[in-house]
């Protein structure tokens, strides 16, 4: 029984401890809201066992991307435009006039490399060779880890003119991964967590495009955990989903990984998924949640409950800060944002985080920025409970007061929730959105507005080919001088502590699209709606593009 995953097993635990078969305790489940066992559902999956000690790891020197290399993938990435390296507080920097087109940020060890979306070439299929990046002991340096080659994800794009048929979904950059894994007795299993990242992202011309990489070695300490017995994990999970209030869970695997926080340990745990489903009409929701493998974890692991204390919304009132629109460029004008939450939803306390994480973002990239360029940047100019009314009778007090807006709440195709105690959560359905639009042509200011919930951005990929207009007619209205429309095309996860790094990534100057693209994805499958030939465009300028004769849709597979 050494190190083995036991099926049977977890079958037995499953009708003993809990509540025996899943249709079972759901209808149980509104007799109590203390009652534990009918809190959480069982999917059938086979639970992982482990009877010998689990090794940690304490994390090393951080491994800087080496400059000489950078410099020549920038070369490839976009020939001929100048990069120039800005330097605060030892990261780097770089910049082309005043767009990000790479960071180095000392404090994690990532870097980051940002593509020129409108510079690719789209193909049928494209190929790219990473084994002399994995060779190359500078950026995957030997040590008790083993690092090797996946295939990752693809960005696709899709286009359509006013009137003319949907553009074939076309691949636009391939990507290559080094996952990294670990032995333990007889298994090995994979390194999570923010501390490992190592991505490149190819374009139809074979060269790198795209990069994040993030990686410490890392040294076997010898100082085995002993895991937990299967029923504590079970326990653990669903002590932990409810102390997070967080009800109609079903657990759907788990599986033991190797925790990297990028700080001290890399550590066993195991993790689980959890589908959160809700009323019909409203997509399910993903939790990942983690317990340390013996009980006890050797450093934090990521927690569901949400801050104290924390800055919350208040109910919507009117605009105080009148939004100057058609701005070309970034000394112009200030950015005006508007925030927008949904409320009385179980995920409320979650969404609010992720709220705040994008202004926390927004402000520390000013911060930093303000060293390179002097101009004014953003102004918290909204930060609301979500109503209907914020995006339909009185848009242009509201989300189209604002040039950049971020909404989050639950979701389905072409539609959002905004407050769960309205009729039907207080839907807001885009093709209810008023047909004036968007956008300085509507005499608005909205210039980019992403949409944080599950599938409101369904792409072709997500209709046969007879109904690709589908995933573009409801949204011709919508633009009005607006630049980009973002979101999720798949169901998302609440919980992935990413819309820092996506409001980080934005406020520096980075192309918006590809910065919530790349950067939210770890929350589910993104995608984007843009204006044909502005996918670059940079949250400075906000320019009013009028109706557009033609929208390009992105998307990962
Ligand atoms: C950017 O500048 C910093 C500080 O001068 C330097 O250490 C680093 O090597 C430079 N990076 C590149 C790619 O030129
Ligand atoms: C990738 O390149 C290496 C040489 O650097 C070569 O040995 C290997 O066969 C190539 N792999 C693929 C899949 O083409
Ligand atoms: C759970 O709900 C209770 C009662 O509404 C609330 O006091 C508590 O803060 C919530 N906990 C979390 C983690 O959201
Ligand atoms: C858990 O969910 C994530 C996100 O959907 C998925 O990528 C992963 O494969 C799932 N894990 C397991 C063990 O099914
Ligand atoms: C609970 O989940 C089930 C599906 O698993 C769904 O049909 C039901 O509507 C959910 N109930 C609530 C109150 O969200
Ligand atoms: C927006 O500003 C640009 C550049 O300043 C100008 O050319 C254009 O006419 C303006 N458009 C509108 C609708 O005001
Ligand atoms: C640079 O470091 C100093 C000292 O730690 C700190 O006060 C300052 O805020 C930092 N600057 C930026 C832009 O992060
Ligand atoms: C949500 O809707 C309810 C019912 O209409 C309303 O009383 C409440 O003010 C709304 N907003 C918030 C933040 O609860």
């Amino acid at each position: 029984m050494k190190g083995i995953t036991i099926p049977a097993l977890a079958s037995l635990l499953l009708s003993t401890t809990v509540t025996g078969l899943p249709g079972f305790s759901q209808s149980k489940f509104n007799h109590g809201k203390r009652d534990y066992g009918y809190k959480v559902n069982w999917g059938d999956f086979p639970f992982p066992y482990f009877d010998e000690k689990l090794p940690l790891f304490s994390l090393g020197d951080t491994v800087q991307f080496p400059p000489e290399l950078l410099a020549e993938i920038f070369k490839t990435a976009a020939p001929g435009v100048e990069v120039k390296n800005q330097t605060v507080n030892s990261s780097s920097f770089f910049y082309d006039g005043d767009r990000l087109t790479a960071f180095f940020d000392k404090n994690t060890g990532e870097t980051s490399v940002f593509p020129r979306l409108e510079l690719l070439k789209p193909a049928a299929s494209i190929s790219g060779n990473i084994s002399r990046y994995l060779k190359d002991l500078r950026i995957f340096p030997e040590d008790d880890t083993i690092p090797s080659i996946v295939i990752g994800s693809n960005l696709l794009g899709s286009r359509k003119e006013k009137d003319a048929v949907v553009s074939n979904p076309a691949i636009y950059l391939k990507e290559s991964l080094i996952q990294r894994s670990i032995n333990h007795g007889n298994q090995r299993s994979t390194v999570c967590g923010p501390g490992t990242k190592a991505s490149f992202s190819f374009g139809s011309d074979g060269a790198i495009k795209a990069l994040s990489h993030r990686w410490r070695s890392a040294r076997n300490l010898g100082s085995a955990l002993s895991p937990m017995p299967q029923d504590k994990v079970r326990q653990a999970i669903t002590d932990q989903l409810a102390a997070a209030n967080i009800t109609n869970a079903t657990v759907t695997s788990v599986d033991l990984c190797f925790y990297d926080s990028g700080y001290k340990y890399i550590q066993p745990v195991y993790r689980y998924n959890a589908t959160v489903s809700h009323p019909s009409g409203v997509a399910d929701n993903l939790v990942v949640g983690y317990i340390p493998v013996s009980g006890k974890a050797p450093e934090a692991l990521p927690n569901l409950n949400p801050p104290v204390d924390q800055p919350q919304p208040s109910a919507a009132g009117i605009n105080p800060h009148p939004t100057p629109n058609n701005i070309t460029r970034r000394q112009e004008a200030p950015v005006t944002v508007g925030r927008y939450a949904m409320s009385n939803d179980i995920f409320s306390p979650q969404i609010v985080v992720d709220e705040n994480s994008l202004w926390s973002g927004l402000s520390l990239a000013a911060l930093i920025a303000g060293g390179f360029f002097s101009f004014p940047e953003f102004i918290n100019s909204q930060y609301y409970w979500d109503e209907p009314f914020i995006y339909e009778a009185n848009n242009r007090q509201f989300a189209n007061g604002v040039n950049f807006a971020f909404t989050e709440g639950h979701g389905n195709v072409h539609l959002f929730t905004t407050n769960e105690t309205e009729p039907n959560w207080g839907v807001v359905n885009i093709a209810d959105i008023p047909p004036t639009g968007f956008g300085p042509g509507s005499d608005g200011a909205l210039a980019y507005w992403i949409i944080r919930a599950c599938r409101t951005l369904s792409t072709p990929a997500d209709y046969s080919t007879a109904d690709f207009n589908q995933a573009f007619d409801v949204w011709w209205p919508v633009f009005n001088g607006l630049h980009a429309v973002m979101g999720y095309r798949s169901d998302a996860q609440v919980f992935d502590n990413e819309i820092g790094a996506v409001g980080f990534r934005i406020g520096l100057g980075a192309g918006v699209v590809f910065a919530w693209l790349e950067a939210a994805r770890g929350g589910g499958k993104t995608s984007a709606m843009t204006v044909c030939g502005h996918t670059d465009d940079t949250i400075f300028q906000r320019q009013n593009l009028g109706r557009p004769g033609c929208l390009q849709e992105w998307w990962y597979d």
